[in-house]
């Protein structure tokens, strides 16, 4: 991707970042109609949403967003009136062939110029019976810390447990960043998770071997002790992110960690992040781990982490180290 003026809308617009919350600040008013055209190029023409679209409601948003912010500018460029109504004839389409709105699109995260996770995702929160078709801001929060402490991954086999899209795993195993990782097994309960997972992965990595990707399976928490655990390699380190908000799934959740350290002769850890939606969700979850013998500590400066990744930070999220 070629490093633009735009850049920073640019990497905001291609992973749906809320359009209110975006960096229109950066913007230099009155914008000339070159550059006009040249914002366009950098977020709906750009060749990844062309070929991989972001959703189209979004993008229709962000074109309406534009034109408010450009509200006292005399011209606007032809460009920005044919993305819209390329949008809202794509909407009628939809409707008129009795298509209310698709259920997937794509997201681009994008990490460094010329490098970034592409993902489908639901453009639900909740579909096909899960909350997991897409990423969180809480997996987001885990990615990054886990870019700024590259140390925790040092030859570590990693298990990701409800691991929804398929984001953290994806990017342990980004050959351009050289993360310091063994291999890393991706994991959910959901059948639905599990093929999105697969479909993200085989996207990512078309050219790897098994070695240079991440793997994946179906692994229900209240069925921990009849998944093939001799087929994969020994976890050292577990992830999970935003699993703590259904307190009926605590018991099943601890019931699989149980099994995990006991496996593992307790020479493993995990890294739990959790939006903070409900304190006393949580802190229930953290009392009941202390109870099962867990030492649970919050893992500093989270809040003060590069964000490699767009954040929404309004929305707290804690991260908490858990050994035995
Ligand atoms: C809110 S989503 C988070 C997905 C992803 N970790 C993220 O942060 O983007 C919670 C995930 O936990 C999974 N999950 C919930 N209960 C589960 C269970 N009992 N066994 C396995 N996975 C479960 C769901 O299928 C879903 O993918």
């Amino acid at each position: 991707m070629e490093s633009n003026m735009f850049g920073k809308l640019q990497q905001q617009f291609l992973c749906c970042y809320p359009v209110n919350k975006m960096a229109w600040s950066t913007l230099q008013l009155p914008l000339e109609l070159d550059a006009q055209r040249a914002l366009i190029a950098a977020t709906c023409a750009h060749p990844l949403n062309q070929r991989y679209p972001v959703r189209r409601s979004y993008q229709e948003a962000f074109v309406k967003r534009l034109m408010h912010v450009l509200k006292d500018h005399e011209e606007l460029h032809d460009d920005i009136y044919d993305s819209l109504c390329g949008q809202l004839a794509k909407a009628t389409i939809n409707e008129s062939a009795g298509d209310s709105s698709p259920a997937y699109a794509y997201k681009h995260y994008v990490l460094q110029p010329h490098e970034q996770i592409t993902l489908r995702e639901s453009n639900s929160f909740v579909s096909e019976g899960t909350t997991g078709l897409c990423t969180w801001e809480a997996a987001l929060a885990l990615a990054d810390y886990l870019l700024e402490h590259r140390n925790l991954l040092q030859d570590k086999n990693v298990l990701e447990l409800g691991a929804g899209a398929g984001l953290l795993g994806i990017l342990l195993k980004q050959k351009s960043l050289q993360l310091p990782v063994q291999q890393v097994l991706i994991t959910d309960g959901s059948e639905a998770c599990v093929q999105l997972m697969r479909d993200n992965i085989a996207f990512n990595f078309p050219e790897s071997d098994d070695v240079g990707k991440p793997q994946c399976a179906q692994l229900r928490w209240n069925q921990i002790s009849e998944f093939p655990w001799t087929e994969y390699p020994s976890p050292d380190l577990l992830l999970a992110a935003d699993v703590i908000y259904d307190d009926t799934q605590f018991s099943a959740l601890l019931k699989a960690l149980d099994y995990i350290y006991e496996l593992r002769g307790n020479r493993c850890e995990m890294l739990l992040a959790s939006t903070v939606r409900n304190v006393d969700t949580l802190h229930n979850f953290m009392q009941q781990l202390e109870e099962h013998h867990y030492q649970v500590t919050p893992c500093a400066n989270v809040s003060a982490c590069a964000s490699h990744f767009c954040r929404d930070h309004t929305a707290a999220v804690q991260i908490v180290c858990i050994k035995r």
